[in-house]
């Protein structure tokens, strides 16, 4: 029943104008794309009767909401107290020089996205950095860079490795 809750045209079919839908509709769209593509939002509108701009006002209103798509890897770098002691703040610096991004953007080439959080749970591994569902602790600026970059090199042999079955 979960799945079908979080449904985005579900969600659109059963509308019934009650207030307090929008939200949901938006969390739901989000689920199904990813991210509130530009066509959700006028479709929601359509359905709803929900001017376009107020839709858009209640996306960029909640930090909760993304407007564009997330990367592949999706880096969480926690800002909490305890990792800001240990230099939290030197560490998201290095991640957006190092990936020529920043936070709460994606790569150009769609492979990394930034986010800062509060308090990751972990604090006596400070400062803490979690790719997708990947844990890194007790970080320095270089390590931190060697790791990114061990990311970066293996999409990059990932995209020029010959496809399977093939001589090369
Ligand atoms: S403050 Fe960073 S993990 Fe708790």
């Amino acid at each position: 029943m979960a799945d079908r809750e979080d449904n985005f045209s579900y969600r659109l079919w059963r509308y019934d104008g009650a207030p307090g839908e929008l939200i949901p509709l938006l969390q739901s769209a989000q689920i199904h794309f990813g991210y509130i593509p530009r066509r959700a939002i006028s479709y929601i509108s359509s359905v709803t009767g929900i001017p376009e701009s107020e839709v858009y006002g209640v996306t960029t209103f909640y930090s909760q909401f993304r407007l564009q798509p997330t990367g592949k890897y999706v880096i969480r770098a926690c800002a909490g107290t305890a990792c800001h002691v240990s230099g939290s703040k030197q560490i998201i610096e290095t991640i957006e020089d190092e990936l020529g991004v920043e936070v709460g953007d994606t790569t150009k080439d769609g492979l990394f996205t930034l986010n800062t959080v509060a308090c990751i749970g972990c604090c006596s591994l400070s400062p803490v950095v979690v790719i997708n569902d990947d844990t890194f602790g007790r970080l320095t600026p270089s390590n931190l860079r060697k790791l990114l970059r061990g990311y970066k090199r293996r999409e990059k042999s990932a995209s020029t490795a010959a496809p399977v079955g093939e001589n090369v």
